[in-house]
């Protein structure tokens, strides 16, 4: 492949870097470029000069324990991720990783994607299966505000799905799917997690738009929610249901936004 070679000469007054690695041990960007290339087959050019796999995975080695969390604030194309789990593959380590990218498109489509990749398996640009090196990760996203105000109270442009997401990540530890921020979904029924449905009354969401209308949890309020045969989770401002109804009904109440948490 042609590549541009700068002579000592011809660069000004600046210097050329030096470096104190073993560089027929460690790999260049170029490399970085083929293992993206690799990884996703199709033709990708979003970055320019990807770091190579088998440096940061050397930095981990060196500086990181077999249990520790690894955080990249710069994301990018994801290679800090790939290399965690290629240097636990290595080594039997339980090492973790945070990602963290902030434009929205490289964060789903390059950045988890490759990770999803290599760690479930992939075949690569020349048709050859790569086995996955096993682990996963949880994609979450952030809010555009916060949800609370400095009183820890529900700020009040908070929008049902943004309170649903938050509160579903919360019950299960994971996201909702990808969602637009208006209040898509007109169901306090936000899914069922391992038998037990979750429901959330906020914003009325019942169709009584009135300040907490619906967003209490009486008897007409639970007949009228989406029938579930088994345990509820059921977050509202308030309760008027006893104990033993609760228990009868097999609800836990949760009182928002108090008891959201994650
Ligand atoms: C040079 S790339 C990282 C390359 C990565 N180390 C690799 O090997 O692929 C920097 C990335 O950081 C992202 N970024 C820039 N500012 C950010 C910020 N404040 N928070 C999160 N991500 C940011 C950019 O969108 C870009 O994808």
């Amino acid at each position: 492949m042609p590549r541009l070679k700068r002579f000592l000469s011809e660069v000004s007054d600046t210097m050329v870097p030096t470096t104190w690695w073993d560089t027929s041990f460690i790999p260049d960007n170029q490399n970085g470029k083929r293992e993206l290339r690799n990884v996703f087959s199709e033709a990708n050019e979003l970055f320019a000069t990807p770091k190579p796999t088998d440096l940061i995975r050397t930095l981990i080695g060196l500086s990181s324990d077999k249990d520790s969390i690894i955080l990249d604030s710069f994301a990018g194309s994801g290679t800090t991720g790939h290399a965690v789990l290629k240097q636990n593959a290595a080594d039997g380590g339980n090492r973790k990783f945070i990602l963290v990218e902030m434009e929205e498109n490289i964060a789903s489509e390059i950045t988890a994607e490759r990770v999803r990749r290599v760690a479930a398996g992939y075949t690569d640009a020349k048709g050859k299966e790569v086995p996955g090196l096993g682990s996963g990760f949880q994609f979450c996203r952030l809010s555009d505000e916060p949800l609370f105000n400095e009183f820890g109270d529900i700020r009040d442009d908070v929008t049902f799905a943004q309170l649903a997401d938050f509160v579903w990540f919360s019950e299960t530890g994971s996201g909702r799917g990808r969602q637009d921020a208006g209040d898509t979904e007109a169901t306090p029924l936000l899914g069922i997690h391992e038998g037990r449905a979750v429901f959330l009354l906020f914003n009325g969401i019942l169709g009584d738009r009135r300040p907490q209308g619906g967003n209490i949890l009486t008897k007409a309020v639970l007949d009228a929610l989406p029938p579930h045969d088994g345990p509820k989770t059921i977050y509202a401002a308030a309760t008027r249901l006893g104990p033993a109804t609760l228990q009868r009904e097999q609800i836990v109440f949760k009182q928002t936004p108090y008891a959201i948490e994650v």
